[in-house]
C-alpha cells in the first residue's frame, strides 16, 4: 500500500441540532458565522435532513447544522454523563490573536453565556499554564443543544522535526511530538 498523502487541512464539521433556527441564531450572534446556504430535507433525494452551511471567512462552509424532521430528538438525561454511545466531545474556533480572544470572552460574559471551563492556559510551560496540552489559551461554552465549543488563541505549532513552537515563535524546551 502506498503512503497516505499529507492532507491539506482538517475542514468542516457537521452535527445534528434540535431547533435549526435557534442554532443559526446562536452561531450567527455569538460566534459571527454567516449562512452560505440553507436547504430543506429532501431537496436532494439522497439527503433527508435539513442542512445549513455556515462559514467563518471564505470557505463555503466551516460548520454544517443538520436537522432530521423525521427524528424525535430526546433531551439529555443524567444517565448520558455515565453511559451511552461514544459521541461528540467538542470543537474549537480559533481567534487571530489574544486581543480578539479576550474581546470574545468579554462578549460571552456580556451575553450571559455559561462559561463551562476556563479561561485556562493549556500548557505545562506557560507561567499561567494548568499543565494540560496545546499551549493555547481557551474558554468553553455550550451551544443550544449542549455541544461544547472551545474558543482559543495562541496554539503551539510543530516544526518539521516535531519540535513545539509557541505562538510567539519560542521553542518550548522538551516539547516534541510523539510522531514526526
Ligand atoms: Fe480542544
Amino acid at each position: 500500500m502506498s503512503t497516505a498523502p499529507t492532507a491539506k487541512s482538517f475542514h468542516h464539521m457537521a452535527f445534528e441540532v434540535t431547533d435549526i433556527e435557534k442554532s443559526i441564531a446562536f452561531y450567527r450572534d455569538v460566534l459571527g458565522l454567516k449562512v452560505t446556504e440553507h436547504h430543506q430535507a429532501g431537496e436532494v433525494e439522497a439527503i433527508p435532513v435539513e442542512l445549513v452551511f455556515m462559514r467563518i471567512n471564505e470557505n463555503h462552509h466551516d460548520l454544517v447544522l443538520a436537522h432530521n424532521p423525521a427524528k424525535k430528538y430526546r433531551t439529555a438525561t443524567a444517565a448520558d454523563a455515565t453511559e451511552g454511545l461514544p459521541g461528540f466531545h467538542h470543537f474549537a474556533i480559533e481567534y487571530n490573536n489574544r486581543e480578539d480572544w479576550l474581546t470574545q470572552l468579554d462578549r460571552a460574559k456580556e451575553m450571559g453565556l455559561e462559561i463551562v471551563r476556563g479561561p485556562v492556559v493549556h500548557s505545562p510551560w506557560h507561567p499561567r499554564g494548568e499543565g494540560s496540552w496545546g499551549e493555547n489559551e481557551s474558554f468553553y461554552i455550550l451551544d443550544p443543544d449542549g455541544h461544547r465549543i472551545e474558543l482559543f488563541c495562541d496554539m503551539a505549532t510543530i516544526d518539521d522535526k516535531g519540535v513545539f513552537i509557541d505562538a510567539y515563535g519560542k521553542t518550548l524546551e522538551g516539547g516534541v511530538a510523539d510522531e514526526v
